[in-house]
């Protein structure tokens, strides 16, 4: 996909809107992890050095078209305001902006409220989206898309606002693009992808995709459980989705016709609640009826690290267990770790797993690359047609 790249207009004198995803966890009022807001820098900082004013949209959470002062982008504008060094206006109405927007001199920041505060930014109707992106349109000249992680959404900033004005792919949607692509084209090999998380319903389609390309599947996380069910094991009270057990039975034929590999745990950390209690471990053989599942167990933990340290590639979404519980951090931990000491190309896609690594204690820089998109990463290797990018060719 050939994008309009930045790089080849003048932004100077030029009032840009520009889009950026900033959705970041906020707990009790605080940011726990910055790592969007980091990550919009670069495009807005170019921005600023040719001397464009820039009026800032994004999103925060899912109002669904409510005023919710808990998901007010105001502390991410104080976060950005620290991170840039420059004073970041406010506007609270969307709708409301055009005078705040042209009274904007270059080298000027203004970002504007959650616009998802606005029912029509997300509405299914394309008219009552059009009719907000012409709103929108009237605050800037030029229109830079760079919230990567919300470009798989056909909503009113995302798209329709794109095509309403000249635009261009920011930096961050240039590369996240950039190296989702090699993943698809050119992986050096062994290539592994590790899938995590709580549902298989969530990551089926991109499954589906990669077995078609990669020599190793990893898998863990809740997803675990409808693969052991599916070749007939008991899981207990663990999560199961009865409904994708045929789907996953057809991917794992899939897998052996391809000489795909695909690990599953041998082992399994259970408990009788979901609660942060001592765990037990037990064979993926030997779940108990009272029994749940929340993270792999060490020995499939130490064979996955084992297994991935041989790869040049590798591909990362969702945790491995429910890492928020001490108790349960294990193999997500393990994974993590293998993928530092990999010598090639790791990835890590999604908001959870970028959150994970954080908060486990890695650092951005042991990994090759860390996405800022969780669904849109996942979409782009899925091979969909994206919304918010099909607006920027
Ligand atoms: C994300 O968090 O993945 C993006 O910001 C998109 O958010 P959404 O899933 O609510 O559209």
């Amino acid at each position: 996909m050939i994008l309009r790249r930045l790089s080849e207009f003048d932004l100077h004198g030029r009032r840009v809107i520009l889009r950026c995803d900033l959705n970041v966890p906020i707990k009790d009022g605080a940011i726990t992890d910055d790592g969007r807001i980091r990550a919009s820098l670069p495009t807005l900082r170019l921005l600023l050095e040719q001397g464009a004013a820039v009026v800032i949209l994004a999103h925060l959470g899912r109002p669904k078209g409510e005023r919710k002062p808990e998901l007010s982008l105001e502390p991410v504008g104080k976060r950005l305001s620290e991170l840039i060094g420059r004073e970041v206006k406010f506007a609270p109405n969307a709708r409301e902006c055009e005078s705040a927007a042209k009274a904007l001199q270059g080298g000027e920041i203004l970002l504007i409220e959650n616009i998802r505060f606005e029912a029509a930014e997300t509405s299914k109707e394309s008219t009552e989206r059009g009719d907000l992106a012409e709103v929108l349109a009237r605050y800037g000249d030029f229109y830079v898309g760079d919230g990567f992680g919300a470009v798989h959404r056909k909503h009113a900033s995302v798209f329709e606002l794109a095509e309403k004005l000249p635009h261009a792919a920011g930096l961050l949607v240039e590369e996240e693009v950039r190296v989702l692509q090699t993943l698809l084209e050119s992986p050096s090999r062994p290539f592994a992808v590790v899938l995590g998380g709580a549902k298989v319903s969530d990551k089926i389609a991109v499954i589906r995709n990669l077995v078609e390309r990669v020599d190793l599947l990893v898998i863990g996380g809740g997803m675990v459980f409808t693969f052991l069910a599916a070749q007939g094991l008991s899981v207990g009270k663990s999560l199961l989705e009865v409904d994708q057990m045929e789907t996953v039975k057809e991917v794992l034929n899939r897998a052996r016709e391809r000489g795909v590999r695909v690990l599953l745990p041998t082992d399994i950390l259970v408990a009788t609640e979901f609660k942060d209690l001592p765990a037990k471990r037990t064979l993926a053989t030997e779940i108990g009826a009272d029994e749940m599942g929340l993270d792999i167990g060490p020995d499939s933990a130490e064979h996955y690290a084992a297994a991935l340290r041989e790869c040049k590639t590798v591909f990362w979404n969702g945790p491995m267990g429910v890492f928020e519980f001490s108790n349960y951090q294990g193999g997500t931990r393990a994974v993590a770790k293998a993928l530092t000491e990999i010598d090639g190309l790791t990835v890590v896609g999604g908001g959870d797993s970028a959150a994970a690594i954080r908060a486990l204690g890695f650092a951005d820089e042991q990994f090759g690359y860390i996405s800022t998109g969780g669904g849109a990463s996942l979409e782009y290797l899925e091979g969909k047609e994206l919304p918010g990018l099909v607006a920027l060719r």
